[in-house]
């Protein structure tokens, strides 16, 4: 029987507002506030209500994995809720974005016991900035005794050892001036897909920073070229961005849940970058019929509403970034 979809590509689920790394590039204000598991009740309680439908579900924002009891607790539901999942035709696809420092044997158990339901897919997106040099210049560790690339490395290759669906993510950073050598040294170094994200600059960083208009040109000039190397060099087979049509930002179009049950719109999350903007309230997960209210309201016109909060402070360069990236991959 074919399956439903949502009327959006995915939901997210956040489990924290902290993490553990303080990248230089991102602007997520960290407090530690976290998903409780009455919100993860109430989330899988709604969703076990659909009837043949495809579920992407993504635990994005801040760090998923800085405790595991989060997951642990999905996995009860999961289990618990298997009939029902099962004998409503629900398949789940699972993804977890993470920079991948925290993880370890017990987490390994844990994913191998979710992936062993057949009703799920579950794949990782691991964050991660071209060699150690970079790395730890833009993705700073708290704990700065510890060679947090190399366990890094050991996790993605934990990851792919144990048959986890692995692929790799790399922000093209405003700070850094070549990003090809390390494409190929990303590459060559773990042989799994990579998607590549162009910066989003928060409106703090477009107001301070001097000559912005020269800046934005050289990146500009700087992703042409290294687009340009990977087709060259026939390099974009390992790219996930030019293999199918991707959105330049993860997670797609649809609805966030907040760690205390409020429903954002993603695009209202994902714009809202600079601390002093506030976040667009849709909905509030007692109220999730996610399908009859997107139905009812189309999705686009709600994020369209959202812009509108930050529209006039960072939006058009960022998306000035966008289109000029997505063109050069999609156009003709
Ligand atoms: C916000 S993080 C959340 C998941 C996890 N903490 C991680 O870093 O993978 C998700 C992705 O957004 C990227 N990111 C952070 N700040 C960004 C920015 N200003 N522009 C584009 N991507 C950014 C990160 O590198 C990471 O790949
Ligand atoms: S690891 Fe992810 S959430 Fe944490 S600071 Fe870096 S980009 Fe932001």
């Amino acid at each position: 029987m074919k399956k439903n979809n949502f009327p959006f590509e995915h939901i997210t689920l956040i489990m924290t507002r902290d993490c553990n790394l303080k990248c230089e590039y991102c602007s997520l204000n960290h407090t530690k506030i976290n998903i409780t598991n009455e919100i993860l009740d109430i989330f899988f309680r709604k969703i076990i209500k659909y009837n043949n439908y495809n579920l992407n579900i993504t635990l994005f924002w801040w760090e998923p994995l800085l405790n595991k009891k989060w997951i642990e607790h999905i996995y009860v539901l999961l289990k618990k809720y298997m009939k029902e999942f099962i004998g409503n035709n629900i398949f789940i696809y699972l993804k977890i974005p993470s920079n991948g420092t925290l993880l370890n044997n017990d987490y390994i158990k844990l994913f191998n016991k979710i992936k062993s339901l057949n009703f799920i897919n579950l794949s990782f997106n691991i964050s991660i900035d071209w060699d150690k040099t970079t790395q730890l210049r833009q993705r700073n560790y708290a704990k700065k005794n510890l060679d947090y690339y190399e366990i890094l490395k050991e996790n993605i290759k934990m990851l792919v050892l144990n048959n986890f669906d692995v692929e790799l993510s790399t922000v093209l950073a405003f700070s850094n001036d070549n990003f090809f050598d390390d494409i190929v040294y990303l590459i060559k170094k773990f042989k799994l897909p990579i998607f590549l994200m162009p910066m989003q600059l928060t409106s703090g960083y477009i107001v301070e920073c001097e000559n912005i208009n020269n800046h934005i040109k050289k990146y500009l000039i700087n992703i042409e070229r290294t687009l340009k190397l990977i087709k060259i060099n026939k390099l974009d087979r390992f790219i996930i961005n030019f293999s199918s049509y991707v959105d330049v930002v993860t997670p797609s179009i649809g609805p966030t849940v907040d760690v205390n049950g409020d429903i954002y719109t993603t695009r209202s999350f994902m714009f809202s970058l600079d601390r002093s903007e506030k976040f667009f309230k849709i909905w509030n997960i007692k109220k999730m019929d996610l399908v009859n209210y997107f139905i009812d309201n189309d999705i686009k016109k709600i994020e369209f509403e959202s812009f509108k909060l930050f529209y006039w402070k960072t939006f058009l360069i960022n998306k000035s970034i966008w289109d000029f990236f997505t063109n050069l991959i999609y156009s003709k």
